[in-house]
C-alpha cells in the first residue's frame, strides 16, 4: 500500500503529522513517502506542483493531502499559486468525485451555531463534481495579468462547461452512493437561468432511470443554500458541480459546527483517491501547534476505506476518535468558552489530540 504524503503549508504538516503516527500504530505495511506542495514547493523547486510530486502522487495507490495556500503567495501569477497544486493534482489523476460528508457529532452539538435540534445526527454526504464546470473551463490562462491582477482591464471571465460523460459518472457515483444510505438523492442546479446547469439537470434525469429504487429531486442552488440552514436534516446525499459543491460544502461542513473535524474524499474511477480535511491552511494559527488533527486523521480511515480495502483499520481509527471526544478532549476550534468550568472536558493543543487517537487505537489492539 503506497500512500503519497503531500503536507503542504500552514497547518498542513502539523496535522499530517498526527495522521502519519494514526497510520504508524494499525499494524499494516505502508509504504509512505513525502514531497512538498503548494507554497512550500513553489519556495524550493519555483512551482506548487513539481514533476516529482505529481510522478509520486500517480504511483501512489492514495494521497494524504494537508492544505495548502497563504495570503503572502497572493501577488503571484495564478498558475504559480498554491491552490493550482491541489487542482493540477485532481485533473491531472482524474480525481472527479469529492465526497464531503458533513456529519454532527454528539458532543458537538453545542459547537454549532444552528440551534441543537437543528442539527443533532445530521449525517449528510454532499457529492462534488470535482474536474470539471467554471474551475476547468475554456478559455484558461489567456490573460493580461500583472502580478496576478489586471491594472486597467475592462473585463475577465470564466467560462462554464459541462460534457455528458462527465454529468453521468459523476451522477451515477451519487446514487450508488444513496443506495448504501437512505436512497435519496438532491441534485443542485441552476437550471432556471443556465444552460448549463439545464443540460446537468437533463442528464441527472436521464441517469436516474437506471436507479428507480433512489429518489431524486432537483433544487436551485440559492434554495439549497437556504434549506441547509432552514432544516438540514432533510437532505441526505447532495450532488452538484464544481462551483456550487465549493461553496455548499463549506456551509455543510460548518453546520456541524466543527469544520476541524471532517474529512474528505478525492476519488478517480479506479478508487486511486486523494484525502484531506476539509478545511484549509488556517496560516492564521500554523505553528501555533494548535490545529484539530482529526478531520485529517479521519481522512486517513477514509483512505484505508476506499482506497487501500482495509475497512477494519478505518472502523478502528473512527471509533477511536469517538472515544477521544466522549472522554473530553478539545482542540481549540471544537472548544467554546462556556466549556471552562466543566470538569470533563479539556482543552489541548494539535499532538495531545493527536496521541490520545494512537492511545486509544493502542488499547482497542491490546483488548484484541
Ligand atoms: C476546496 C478549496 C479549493 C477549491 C481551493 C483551495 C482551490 O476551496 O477544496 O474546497 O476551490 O476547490
Ligand atoms: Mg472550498
Amino acid at each position: 500500500m503506497k500512500i503519497a504524503v503531500l503536507p503542504g503549508d500552514g497547518i498542513g504538516t502539523e496535522i499530517v503529522a498526527e495522521a502519519v503516527k494514526v497510520l504508524n500504530v494499525l499494524d499494516l505495511k505502508f509504504e509512505m513517502e513525502t514531497a512538498l506542495v503548494g507554497g512550500a514547493a513553489y519556495e524550493a523547486h519555483g512551482h506548487p506542483l513539481p514533476e516529482s510530486t505529481l510522478k509520486l502522487a500517480k504511483d501512489a495507490d492514495a494521497v494524504l493531502f494537508g492544505a495548502v495556500g497563504d495570503w503572502k503567495y497572493d501577488k503571484l501569477d495564478r498558475p504559480l499559486r498554491p491552490e493550482q497544486a491541489i487542482l493540477g493534482l485532481r485533473k491531472n489523476l482524474g480525481l472527479f468525485a469529492n465526497f464531503r460528508p458533513a456529519i454532527c457529532y454528539e458532543q458537538l452539538v453545542g459547537a454549532s451555531s444552528l440551534k441543537p435540534e437543528l442539527i443533532a445526527g445530521l449525517d449528510i454526504l454532499i457529492i462534488r463534481e470535482l474536474t470539471g464546470d467554471i474551475y476547468f473551463g475554456q478559455p484558461r490562462g489567456r490573460r493580461t495579468a500583472v502580478d496576478g491582477h489586471f491594472p486597467g482591464a475592462e473585463e475577465a471571465f470564466d467560462t462554464m462547461r459541462y460534457s455528458r460523460p462527465e454529468i453521468e459518472r459523476i451522477a451515477r457515483v451519487a446514487f450508488e452512493a444513496a443506495r448504501k444510505r437512505s436512497k435519496r438523492v438532491t441534485s443542485v442546479d441552476k437550471a432556471n437561468v443556465l444552460e448549463t446547469f439545464q443540460f446537468w439537470k437533463d442528464v441527472v434525469t436521464e441517469v436516474h432511470k437506471d436507479y428507480p429504487d433512489v429518489e431524486l429531486d432537483h433544487m436551485y442552488v440559492d434554495n439549497a443554500a437556504m434549506q441547509l440552514v432552514r432544516a438540514p436534516k432533510k437532505f441526505d446525499v447532495v450532488v452538484t458541480g464544481n462551483m456550487f459543491g465549493d461553496i455548499l460544502s463549506d456551509e455543510a461542513a460548518m453546520l456541524t459546527g466543527s469544520i476541524g473535524m471532517l474529512p474528505s474524499a478525492s476519488l478517480n474511477s479506479s478508487n486511486q483517491g486523494l484525502y484531506e480535511p476539509s478545511h484549509g491552511s488556517a496560516p492564521d494559527i500554523a505553528g501555533k501547534g494548535i490545529a484539530n488533527p482529526l478531520a485529517t486523521i479521519l481522512s486517513a480511515a477514509m483512505m484505508l476505506r476506499f482506497s487501500l480495502n482495509q475497512p477494519q483499520a478505518a472502523d478502528r481509527i473512527e471509533s477511536a476518535v469517538k472515544d477521544v471526544l466522549a472522554s473530553g478532549l478539545r482542540t481549540a476550534d471544537i472548544w467554546s468558552e462556556g466549556n471552562a468550568g466543566s470538569a470533563s472536558l479539556r482543552k489541548v493543543g494539535t499532538r495531545e489530540m493527536g496521541d490520545a487517537v494512537v492511545a486509544a487505537i493502542t488499547k482497542t489492539i491490546t483488548k484484541g
